[in-house]
């Protein structure tokens, strides 16, 4: 999801950085604006460093360069069209005032204007304004207009007072977002079937082949997609990961017992995910005892092992088929071919040699193309997020498919 977080002038605002951080595991893309205020507590390059994107500052500055364009005078709608969730953490007395009014005088409280997403608001302030009838009454409009208010916490507080005021416990804000995300759950009518990790192919029982898939991506999209409420099967050869959060597990260890495994729940499945870094080779011969040395070369020969996707793709039905293009070279060229040999719905295609993306790193590069044609090239981003937009774009290109009117035939 992607969630402007914005930070406003208290002590508190330190604690926003570390915000940044646990919403990018949970997959999240999030997008910082800070107030006037909230830079004399924290520098706009923490959020910068942290966010891996501009901050954004004031309306019509362009941010820190001072440059006033037209871009900059609209962004606050940009910025709104691209969020799904505004967070205010922490929101002092003033914003929730402004909020609460709507005032429009600077980036934040336009975007809070400008944007339809929901909207989360975690308040801290010194314990008399945050009893204020003022700031009650303001609490009061923005509940009764379905804005989530994440209760401060009672302690003692930066000002020398004990009392509520103090920005609620990062756990308890996340929990808010959480209940946001997961009413949001566009998936609650499929079922998911994901490939991922590598295969082994063994050789004799100490010695196997395999490749440098790490799971990370098929992961990713197995959790995305129990997040949006899919019901979710994940194949996965060897890897060293945590299943996911609600997400049914098949180990296998060969390709053979992979589309084995396939086999049995792909009838079940609405959109089939097929990520794993499938060896396409196995020895020809398992060894039953340990191959011993010899002097002189060693010849192993190899079989092909059955390519999961395109034998289950030949009869998918109305299921989604979505496929991965791991490519060093030619990569779009390679990806369109794909699609069509493979008989798959969506190609999910990197160069595995850029930096950021591929094997064993938490980001990726990738462009996904469809049997629409409307490719999408993706920025260097999280696999949580990439996983995030392979399932909006299964979901975006059932509904074209769907709504396409049917072809008449010659002769109709
Ligand atoms: O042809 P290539 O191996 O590049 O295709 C990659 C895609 O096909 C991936 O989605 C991968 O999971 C799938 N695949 C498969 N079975 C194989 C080889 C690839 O399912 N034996």
């Amino acid at each position: 999801m992607r969630i402007t977080l914005g930070v406003t002038g208290g002590v508190a605002a330190y604690k926003s950085a570390e915000l940044v951080r646990r919403l990018q595991t949970e997959g999240h893309t999030v997008q910082v604006v800070m107030t006037r205020a909230a830079r004399e507590f924290v520098t706009p390059l923490t959020f910068a460093a942290l966010s891996g994107q501009k901050v954004i500052t004031d309306l019509f500055t362009g941010g820190e360069s001072g440059d006033a364009n037209l871009e900059s005078a609209i962004e606050h709608v940009a910025v709104a069209q691209r969020t799904d969730l505004l967070l205010v953490a922490p929101a002092t007395a003033d914003t929730l005032a402004k909020f609460a009014r709507g005032l429009a005088d600077d980036f934040l409280s336009t975007l809070y204007l400008a944007s339809t997403a929901p909207v989360v608001l975690a308040p801290a302030m010194n314990v008399n304004m945050w009893q204020h009838p003022a700031t009650q009454e303001n609490l009061f409009s923005l509940r009764k207009r379905g804005v989530r208010i994440v209760e401060p916490g009672e302690g003692y507080l930066a000002c020398g007072m004990t009392g509520p005021g103090r920005l609620a416990a990062q756990e308890e804000i996340l929990k808010a977002v959480r209940e946001i995300v997961e009413a949001q759950q566009d998936l609650a009518a499929e079922t998911v079937l994901v490939t991922a990790g590598p295969t082994c192919e063994d050789l004799d029982p100490v010695r196997f082949i395999t490749n440098r898939s790490s799971g990370k991506m098929g992961y990713a999209v197995a959790e995305a997609a129990a997040r949006r409420g899919a019901k979710v099967i994940l194949i996965a050869g060897p890897t060293s990961l945590e299943t996911p959060v609600g997400v049914e597990r098949i180990d296998v260890r060969t390709a053979e017992e992979m589309l084995r495994a396939v086999q049995a729940q792909f009838p079940a499945a609405t959109i089939a995910v097929f990520v794993a870094a499938v060896s396409d080779y196995r020895p020809a011969e398992l060894a039953l005892t340990k191959i011993k040395r010899k002097d002189g070369a060693l010849t192993i020969r190899l079989e092909p092992n059955p390519d999961i996707l395109a034998t289950m793709a030949r009869d998918k039905g109305d299921r989604l088929v979505v496929g991965f293009a791991a490519e060093t070279d030619h990569v779009a060229e390679n990806a369109r071919k794909k699609l069509a040999e493979k008989n798959a719905d969506l190609i999910v295609a990197n160069d595995v040699t850029a930096e950021g993306a591929g094997f064993d790193v938490d980001t990726n590069i990738v462009t996904i193309f469809s049997r629409d044609a409307r490719d999408l090239p993706l920025p260097r981003m999280r696999k949580a997020e990439v996983a995030q937009r392979i399932l909006d774009e299964a979901l975006r290109l059932r509904s074209a498919l769907r709504s396409k009117p049917a072809t008449h035939r010659a002769g109709d």
